[in-house]
């Protein structure tokens, strides 16, 4: 179990006051002055060393992604840090806590970040239904402002070097990052095609970094203890602690900081009170948020809950969110559930997305009665795959993937529930 004197998040549960006194007592904004004097290029070195890789979902090394910023500009054009605290991914609910009670965390990653990439200003884009964290951000950039921190000459640093907080109005696809700049710039949240990539054009046409909330947040104790400290938790390219969360069927849900490449089965032994009936009562789990394929319950137990472990059975560490189920879990109604949430946020934009989001959650839910053929399974089989990798953003993706996991591993379920449905029709004539 990861010890407490290893953790980054000590105020995650809210133990302790989340202003700025509180946060510089946790070692928060320590000399940012001197952490920032190493320069531009050192920083991104030593991110880059530490191995972390975003913690939005893709996991894009995030050192990497700052040295595709420009190093100076050219034709005057300014460059931004965008964070992302959409956090609508069904499941997900870890950005929430760092901004509710480990705000300054987050504000001094952006001002390093910021710094690091050349940015001039960093804009955190909220989810519209967190007012409360909402709330807290706004106070705790304000109180950043008050000390100095943020601004011209931010921490003493020579640097200028501004956040903005901006509440988005609750939409899914506004979490994509090229639907996020579309938003800020007071458009519609549909994303864009890419190339440009925001590096090249991204907010207001200028040169763009989008990342995570924890992956900015996690930077400034990075640089702290050092890049050795960081990787030296999880399996190599699986680098780092992480905040995992753990919903559903087990008897203690919680978001927890924990070393990367954690088996699942300690993970819910150590920190939720294990699963609801005992191991033996457990289903499936789906471990990364609901765009990822499910995972049975005799795969995952060993499974290391990292990029690669979770990639090996098929699906994949997403934003580390695992929503565990128990036998009493009807699983075709759950994913049909799930595809009904992607018809829903579907931007509309391209056609297998609109039309193809809708035509398989009509399927599902006839899947889920028994009202319908089994041929109809290979028929969903093959629409999910012709959506799969033929959209403009990844929402296609994550609205086919649950599906090729319920097939993959229910199959037998879902011909039962077919078969079932048939007998009683004949039964009835
Ligand atoms: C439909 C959709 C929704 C997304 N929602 C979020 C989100 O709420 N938060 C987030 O950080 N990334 C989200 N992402 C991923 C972002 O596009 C982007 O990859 C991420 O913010 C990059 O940050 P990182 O490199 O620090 O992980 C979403 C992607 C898609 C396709
Ligand atoms: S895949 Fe769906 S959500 Fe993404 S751009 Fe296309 S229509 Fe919009």
């Amino acid at each position: 179990m990861l010890a407490d004197k290893d953790r980054i998040f000590t105020n995650l549960y809210g133990y302790q006051d989340w202003g700025l006194k509180a946060a510089q007592h946790r070692g928060d904004w320590d000399n940012t002055k001197a952490l920032m004097g190493v320069g531009q290029d050192a920083i991104i070195d030593e991110i880059k060393a530490s191995g972390l890789r975003g913690r939005g979902g893709a996991g894009f090394p995030t050192g990497m992604k700052w040295s595709f910023m420009p190093k100076e500009s050219k034709d005057g054009r300014p460059s931004f840090l965008v964070i992302n605290a959409d956090e609508s991914e069904p499941g997900s609910c870890k950005d929430r806590e760092i901004i509710r009670h480990d705000p300054h965390k987050l504000i001094e990653g952006a001002l390093i970040a910021g710094y690091a990439m050349r940015a001039r200003a960093a804009y955190i884009y909220i989810r519209g239904e967190f007012i409360r964290e909402a709330e807290t951000l706004f106070k705790a950039v304000a109180e950043a402002y008050d000390a100095g921190l943020l601004g011209k000459n931010a921490a003493g640093s020579g640097y200028d070097f501004d956040v903005f907080v901006h509440r988005g109005a609750g939409a899914y696809i506004c979490g994509e990052e090229t639907a996020m700049i579309e938003s800020l710039e007071g458009k519609k949240g549909q994303p864009r095609l890419k190339p440009p990539f925001p590096a090249g054009a991204g907010l207001y046409g200028c040169p763009t970094t989008v990342n995570n909330v924890e992956s900015i947040a996690v930077v400034p104790t990075i640089l702290r203890r050092g890049a050795s400290w960081f990787a030296s938790f999880g399996r190599p390219n699986n680098a780092g602690t992480k905040l995992f969360q753990i919903s559903g069927h087990v008897n203690k849900p919680c978001v927890v900081e924990e070393a990367m490449s954690i088996p699942f089965g300690e993970l819910i032994e150590k920190h939720c009170g294990g699963i609801i009936g005992g191991r033996d009562n457990l289903l499936a789990v789906i471990p990364g948020g609901s765009s990822v394929p499910l995972v049975p319950a005799d795969q995952i137990w060993d499974c290391p809950m990292d990029f690669d472990g979770l990639k090996e059975v098929g699906s994949g560490l997403g934003t580390a969110a695992a929503i565990v189920m128990d036998k009493s879990t009807d699983i075709v109604r759950a994913i049909s559930r799930i595809s009904y949430f992607y018809k829903h946020e579907s931007c509309g934009q391209c056609t297998p997305c609109r039309e193809g989001v809708g035509w398989m959650w009509r399927v599902m839910e006839r899947l889920r009665t028994g009202d319908a053929h089994v041929e109809e399974i290979d028929m969903l089989q093959q629409v999910t795959k012709q959506v799969e990798g033929h959209t403009i953003c990844a929402l296609g993706d994550a609205a086919a993937w649950p599906i090729q996991g319920l097939i993959k591993h229910f199959r037998p379920e879902i011909e039962r529930r077919i078969a079932e449905a048939g007998n009683m029709a004949e039964a009835a004539e």
